[in-house]
């Protein structure tokens, strides 16, 4: 099914009566009939049809509908009719993040990434930007932060509730008050479908893969472990990875080794460089932890993984899945990290290197480079579906940061319900940085049912 779009225009007229030309009305397979109901997100206003003996995808609107629809602007949109009685235009996308009121970067430094996102479905689609603040819950209005046509500037404007609800805030924090959590459940409550709910601690991941097939890609871990747990873990894994079960971009992290002969190392990143301690003792080495009651609070203990390498630095892969039009899981994007000399993690602001997983993998196994790829593929969408069974709630993207072993085996360390962007600067991933933009956007169109679905 292919989407049709029209050009809304006004009229001066004062009846309510809206306007359609015959092949607009032929293409959106409107029934002959007298009058219609016309949708905008969570608005909607009875008219008179009349057809327009006229070729072309035209809409006009009376100023009174314009107004109560809160149409945000004349221009093109998509239209559709499911029932040939009820007219939809839209979709109207609203990006719940966090605003600032400036006119220029409204969103702070998400706001490239939201202009990047709005131009996927221009003139196809309403977009707007809204925090919690700007949503009237009384009036069932938004007042959403939208781009100009021209000069890239911001403007206000108030419309309907949307019909999908793109989930970028910022702030694992606030996402966590209940406030929050609240104020996401009363779009669910309205069936506006909105899709990322929150982040997700590493534990939950863990856990939301307990008991399926998928399970076995997660290294041993442990969450609050005791000193007991950590030195009982290090005689059997060799080393292994504290993390914050909260926390993202390495901060945090320790890597601990233990060596028969000659003790326990601790590798983390202070105050921006690499430190490596050595300690003879367990003990001194779990005074450097910041325990209480024998306890590393907020903390998972995981078994760790030896990594490929390239010149003696260990490698592990972003995996950037999005959901498609046809609610399908799919590998948008795909980096190679490869970690600065002495970092414990991968990540580019502790030296790390971004580079292709071609690159990576033609280094490390040769001819069979396709088949390792196509296997840690698989073995993503295998953790994405296992993971939103397990989750109540709708998922639209999952930044999965993978690692293959020595023996060609894949473990997942983490997994972002709002993966980050950067891979997508790399040059050779450009195209698939848009390609991951793109499906998002078709997610919004199968989600607000702008699209026929599957399951209906
Ligand atoms: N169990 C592990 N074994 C080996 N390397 C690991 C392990 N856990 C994490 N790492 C490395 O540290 C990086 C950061 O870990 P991750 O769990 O993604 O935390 P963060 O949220 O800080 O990004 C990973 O990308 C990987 O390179
Ligand atoms: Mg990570």
């Amino acid at each position: 099914m292919s989407l049709t779009t029209c050009t809304i225009h006004v009229t001066q007229r004062q009846e309510r009566v809206i306007y359609l030309t015959s092949e607009l009305a032929r293409s959106i397979k409107l029934s002959k009939t007298k009058s219609v109901i016309l949708h905008l997100g969570s608005k909607s206003v009875t008219a008179g049809l009349r057809l327009l003996k006229k070729t072309g995808n035209h809409l006009h609107v009376p100023l009174s509908i314009m107004s109560q629809l809160h149409i945000p602007y004349l221009g093109t949109s998509t239209i559709v009719s499911h029932n040939g009685k009820d007219i939809r235009i839209g979709p109207l996308i609203g990006i719940l993040t966090s605003v600032n009121g400036s006119t220029s970067a409204p969103f702070g430094s998400r706001t490239e990434f939201i202009r990047q996102f709005m131009r996927v479905g221009a003139e196809k689609s309403y977009y707007f930007g809204f925090s919690p603040n700007d949503v009237n819950w009384s009036q069932q209005t938004v007042t959403g932060t939208f781009q100009r046509k021209e000069g890239g500037g911001w403007y206000r404007k108030t419309v309907p509730l949307p019909d999908v609800v793109y989930n970028r805030l910022p702030s694992r924090k606030a996402e966590k008050l209940v406030s929050m959590n609240a104020f996401k459940q009363r779009f669910v409550r309205k069936n506006i479908p909105l899709f990322n709910w929150a982040f997700y601690d590493k534990w939950d991941v863990y856990n939301l893969l307990e008991g399926s097939d998928a399970f076995r890609y997660v290294p041993e871990s442990h969450i609050n472990p005791s000193s007991g747990q950590i030195k009982e873990m290090l005689d059997r894994h060799k080393f292994i990875y504290l993390k914050p079960t909260g926390g993202s971009l390495g901060i945090g992290i320790y890597r601990l080794t233990y060596n028969p002969k000659r003790g326990y190392y601790a590798r983390f990143r202070r105050s921006g460089k690499n430190v490596l301690l050595r300690f003879s003792k367990f003990d001194s080495l779990m005074s450097l932890l910041n325990r209480t009651n024998g306890r590393l609070n907020h903390y998972v203990a995981q078994q760790g993984i030896r990594l490929i390498e390239l010149d003696s630095c260990p490698i592990d892969f972003r995996f950037h899945l999005t959901k498609n039009i046809n609610n399908n899981w799919v590998v948008a994007g795909i980096g190679a990290k490869k970690a600065g000399k002495g970092s414990v993690t991968t990540h580019v602001r502790s030296g790390g290197q971004l580079m292709t997983p071609d690159q990576v993998l033609r280094q490390v196994f040769g001819s069979r480079a396709d088949q390792v790829l196509d296997n840690a593929k698989e073995t993503a969408i295998k953790l994405a579906e296992a993971i939103e069974r397990n989750e109540k709630h709708l998922l639209g993207e999952l930044g999965f940061d993978l690692g293959i072993d020595q023996n060609e085996r894949i473990w997942m360390f983490e997994a972002n319900s709002k993966p980050g962007r950067s891979i997508f600067k790399h040059p050779a991933l450009k195209g698939e940085g848009k390609a991951a933009l793109q499906h998002v956007y078709d997610y919004c169109l199968y989600l607000s049912r702008f699209r026929a679905r599957r399951d209906s």
